[in-house]
């Protein structure tokens, strides 16, 4: 996959796109962490209230690939959850507070289990090395309700486009492709047949229609070439690391797909950031953000504890108070009002060069 260019997203990007749009009104529903003490609750979050989450057990837990986790999660008195649609997250509330989304990865027409996948990642902020370790059959979780950010829109031509653990979110919507009668092709990359999870499952709606394509056998994937696999008119639907969306994004238009739909795992690139400083409290260390890493980043290295979920400036977890110094915003969650209040969300958000932002933490 060519990586040289970072991709156009909210780093940078002049205008919202449409997931973005989508995303943002998706965390309009389920902000976890506006009403952090200290901190001024989002006028929004009222909306949320009004929604209780679910109190949720583990009733499965397998390794479907290396290092790959599928957790069931269902409710303990066997009642049915609410209904879903391909491409919908649940939050998790793990047992150590930390809160993390995963893709629902099951049938929605099981409406007596979510099934998720989780890779771990061994230099993450510890929560897929929790879902590994410490969500056993037994435990409960607390879930927020499915939220969908990436809908199926059923396309008459689809290419699938999966990264490795991206392929959650994108085997219910094969399973709907193929229950509606749709021209849908899917390709699963990765590192080896063995990192992927779900390879059965996916031959099993039609052999004919999934190809599994691992480095080990055929070298790093290119985007061109995996984009020559749309049927002309196609939409693709693409799920992966950041720079495996970034390659879709520029080789699209020399396709024969004509519209992209996609998901990010994590922190997208820097766009156009500068150097500046943080300052954690009043006469707290001083720490110098580069310009190609988050503030939230930089701050984690000396307070590990704080949190964070989407990095990606929609669920508002990282909000921060800013005591002194002004913020670029770079989020699409915080109000006006909320940033006059100082209210900063620093997995996206900066300064000006040569600005000291101090933090209240
Ligand atoms: S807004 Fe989600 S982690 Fe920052």
């Amino acid at each position: 996959m060519d990586l040289e260019t970072p991709p156009p997203d909210l780093y940078g990007r002049p205008r919202a796109d449409r997931f973005f749009e989508r995303l943002t009104a998706f965390g309009d529903w389920y902000s976890p962490a506006l009403g952090r003490p200290g901190l001024r609750r989002s006028p929004r979050r009222a909306e949320a209230r009004g929604v209780p989450p679910l109190f949720l057990v583990v009733t499965a837990h397998r390794v479907v690939a290396e290092d790959v986790v599928e957790l069931r999660l269902a409710d303990p008195s066997g009642g049915m959850l609410p209904e879903w649609q391909p491409g919908a997250r649940v939050r998790l509330t793990l047992p150590s507070g930390r809160e993390r989304h995963y893709s629902l990865c099951g049938d929605p027409a099981d409406r007596h289990g979510y099934r998720i996948a989780v890779r771990r990642v061994p230099d993450g902020g510890g929560g897929s090395a929790e879902v590994h370790d410490a969500l056993h059959v037994g435990v409960r979780l607390r879930v927020r309700r499915p939220r969908n950010g990436f809908a199926f829109c059923g396309e008459e031509k689809v290419l699938f486009l999966a990264g490795g653990i991206g392929v959650t979110p994108l085997l219910p919507m094969a399973r709907a492709a193929q229950h509606a009668g749709v021209d849908w092709r899917l390709v699963h990359t990765g590192r080896s047949a063995a990192s992927l999870p779900f390879t059965d499952e996916l031959r099993s709606l039609d052999p004919n229609r999934v190809e599994i394509r691992t480095d080990e056998e055929h070298g790093l994937p290119d985007a061109a070439e995996l984009l020559a696999r749309a049927p002309r008119g196609a939409a693709v639907y693409v799920c992966g690391p950041a720079p495996m969306l970034a390659a879709v994004q520029r080789a699209l238009d020399a396709s024969p797909a004509v519209s992209l739909h996609y998901e990010r795992f994590g922190a997208a690139p820097v766009l156009n950031g500068r150097p500046f400083t943080l300052r954690l409290g009043p006469g707290g260390p001083e720490l110098a953000v580069p310009a190609d890493r988050s503030a939230l980043d930089v701050a984690r290295e000396a307070r590990p504890e704080l949190p964070y979920s989407c990095k990606q400036g929609f669920c508002g977890t990282c909000v921060l108070k800013v005591a002194s110094g002004t913020p670029e915003h770079r989020d699409r969650r915080l109000t006006e009002e909320q940033r006059a209040a100082g209210l900063m969300l620093p997995c996206v958000s900066r300064a000006a060069e040569g600005e000291t932002l101090e933090l209240e933490v």
